[in-house]
């Protein structure tokens, strides 16, 4: 009976260390929460009957041990040293030709990979057991953080040869520890619930979790580890290049990236730093670069270090996705449908790529939660396209008059006095159209390339007209003539005449962009092409009362109130009417019997590129038998569609455990 207690064991550990790689390293958890947690109690179970049989590597080994008083210190062996930066395609271009000046070569073979935005670490293997883990600390001398490093559980506790053994050597491991973001994003959830204050990036909530003198928080942290490097080896002959080295890793346990390759030459570098430019937004965890290095080690000891830095090795940053500025002062937006939005005026700060003087503040609550003051130094983040928002306060630096900033009583805009429903977040302009704020987003709306499509018809156009009084509705836009255009100031004639032109084309429309322009609370694109389709002419939709618009697949009460709300304004149903008579036309049909479709309610989220379809082919094949297309992965998708170079969406996906289609699949699915 005992053997099968110990190979139950055996067989636990092994499994629930295969779950923590997929969780950690492979970024494809692969089990519920609940299912993982059960495994791990039936081995904590058997352990405590058995603790002969209780290993030092075992997965229950990485929930931390009593507080420690202070970290001891660690000399590391070799020391541990910093990156070189390039900024720019001609630093690279340098450091190549300098590379190549110094080995006297013609061109280079550079081991490429990416620049883990974490912590360095060092990490010590006995025999094959993991023994010490220390921080970088200064590059000689580092804090002893062992305890909490075990807790880690994408760090291998023991390392094994190629049959499975015990790796014989002493072999210092080096890497990053990081933390990925979606765990990020649920640490911050569990503080902002627990009252706690929120780690402002992944590489700060890291740095937190793992300078903890207990480790039994680190064990509750989900922190990851990739590694990039080897320190002192003896026992074993590691490989002469880098790529060998780290292949070698791979091959003992170590969790070392997959974005990783061999290059020729500075057109090599280049293109591997587009490349994961391009990615960088769907990986899992936060990189702010790719890093460089000459990949045959003797060439690397030829070329030696300069201070604290190797000369054979380069980061190639990416622009910083934040930046530290100061709050000069709050700004209050009013949108299309009222809301409120706090803005923060900056002191112009370089981030993300671009000079950024104006940050989302998002809401009253967030304002409160992150305690953001006039005259704080606040952290700026840009993360790809994304509007940039202060995502934090460097309170170490809050100067003795910081101001608090209160939301204004009534409308910046317009006056009228602003409302907050219970279950909202943001407070409300009641003026509606009357205010000038929303008319322009109602405008800039209803001229959109997805709604009515007014070429050029933009916010400064937009704001001259409204300013002028020349335009309040959109049926305004249609009584626009030659001379009150041209009176505007900066407009030449040849613009007016283009615009008059754009204007005119888009008389001639659909009912869905006609319906999705009238900008309804809630009723975004595809709901407008429902509505098209199900009800076939704007009187049919006009005539239909709560109970038969909710028959639509998707609309509910939230959404069908919002537009019996927008169709029982007087004022809104004038501009209707007066759109129709200035000629805004478009083809009607008989309503659609409530007839069930092959996809009627399934909603489908297209990523990357097929090589048979376009997007919009795709979409409207889907749309035809029933299927709603959505921008977004989310739990309500059924199927993502996934072509070639498919990034953060099918990311998403494999992470809900959504059907994925590959090309083959999706057209076999449209035409069976
Ligand atoms: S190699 C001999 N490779 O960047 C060179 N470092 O600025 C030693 N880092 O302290 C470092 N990703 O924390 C190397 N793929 C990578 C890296 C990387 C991130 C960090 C590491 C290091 C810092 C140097």
């Amino acid at each position: 009976m005992e053997s099968g207690f110990a190979s139950r064991i055996a067989q636990l550990c092994r499994e629930i260390e295969q779950h923590n790689y997929r969780y950690y390293v492979l970024d494809t958890p692969s089990i519920p929460d609940a299912e993982y947690d059960k495994l791990f109690r039936e081995l904590q179970t058997l352990e405590a009957e058995h603790p002969e049989l209780l290993t030092l590597d075992s997965p229950t080994q990485r929930i931390g041990a009593s507080p420690l008083k202070c970290f001891a210190e660690v000399a590391h062996r070799t020391p541990m040293l910093s990156l070189n930066n390039a900024f720019s395609f001609d630093e690279v271009r340098a450091f190549d030709a300098r590379i190549r000046e110094a080995l006297d070569l013609k061109t280079i073979d550079y081991a490429v990979e990416l620049k883990f935005d974490g912590l360095a670490i060092n990490l010590s293997y006995r025999n094959g057991l993991f023994v010490q883990g220390a921080t970088r600390g200064d590059g000689s001398t580092g804090e002893d953080v062992t305890e909490n490093l075990r807790t880690v559980r994408a760090i291998p506790l023991r390392l094994h040869n190629a049959v499975g053994d015990d790796l014989a050597a002493d072999v210092e491991v080096r890497g990053e520890v990081l933390m990925f973001t979606r765990d990020f994003e649920k640490l911050n959830q569990q503080q902002r619930a627990n009252g706690e204050k929120e780690f402002v990036n992944p590489r700060n909530a890291a740095a937190g979790s793992l300078r903890q003198l207990d480790s039994r928080i680190t064990a509750t942290r989900h922190l990851s580890f990739y590694a990039y490097g080897v320190g002192i080896c003896e026992g074993v002959d590691l490989p002469g290049r880098h790529d060998g080295q780290m292949a070698q890793l791979a091959l003992w346990g170590v969790p070392v990236a997959a974005h990783r390759r061999v290059v020729n030459g500075v057109d090599g570098l280049l293109n591997f730093y587009r490349e994961i430019g391009e990615q960088r937004a769907a990986l899992p965890y936060a990189i702010d670069g790719v890093v460089y290095k000459v990949n045959d080690l003797s060439l690397q000891q030829r070329l030696g270090f300069v201070a604290r830095a190797p000369r054979f090795a380069i980061a190639h940053k990416f622009p910083a996705e934040e930046a530290m500025t100061t709050l000069l002062g709050i700004d209050v937006q009013v949108g299309r449908t009222g809301a409120l939005t706090p803005v923060a005026r900056l002191a112009p700060v370089f981030v993300g790529g671009v000079t950024v003087t104006n940050a989302t503040l998002h809401n009253e609550d967030e304002m409160r939660r992150k305690d953001v003051r006039i005259g704080d130094t606040v952290i700026v983040r840009r993360a790809g396209d994304v509007i940039p928002e202060v995502a934090g306060v460097v309170l170490a630096r809050r100067p003795a008059d910081a101001r608090l900033f209160l939301m204004p009583a009534v409308c910046p805009v317009c006056g009228s006095h602003v409302t907050r429903e219970a279950d909202e977040a943001a407070w409300r302009c009641t003026g509606g159209l009357f205010c000038p704020a929303q008319r322009k987003q109602a405008l800039l709306h209803f001229a959109g390339r997805r709604a009515m499509n007014i070429d050029g018809l933009g916010d400064k156009l937009v704001d001259q007209l409204v300013d002028a009084h020349l335009v309040s509705t959109p049926a305004d836009l249609y009584k626009l003539g030659m001379s009150g255009i041209t009176a505007l100031p900066r407009m030449g004639e040849k613009s007016a005449l283009n615009l008059l032109d754009a204007i005119d084309n888009s008389r001639n429309t659909t009912l869905a962009r006609f319906i999705f322009a009238l900008g309804i609370r809630n009723v975004g694109e595809a709901t407008a092409k429902d509505l098209a389709g199900r009800f076939g002419s704007l009187d049919n939709l006009l005539a239909a009362d709560a109970a038969r618009l909710q028959q639509v697949p998707d609309i509910g009460p939230v959404v069908a109130q919002s537009m019996m709300d927008f169709f029982a304004e007087a004022h809104n149903r004038e501009v209707i009417e007066q759109l129709r008579a200035a000629g805004v036309h478009w083809d009607e049909h008989e309503p659609h019997p409530d007839k069930i479709l092959p996809f009627t309610g399934k909603t489908f989220v297209l990523t990357g590129t097929l090589a048979t379809l376009s997007r919009q082919q795709a979409q409207a094949a889907l749309e035809a038998m029933g299927a709603k297309v959505s921008g977004s992965v989310s739990k309500k998708t059924d199927y993502v569609v996934a072509g070639s170079e498919s990034g953060s969406k099918l990311v998403r996906a494999h992470e809900l455990g959504i059907a994925v289609l590959n090309e083959d699949e999706f057209l076999l699915l449209i035409k069976g």
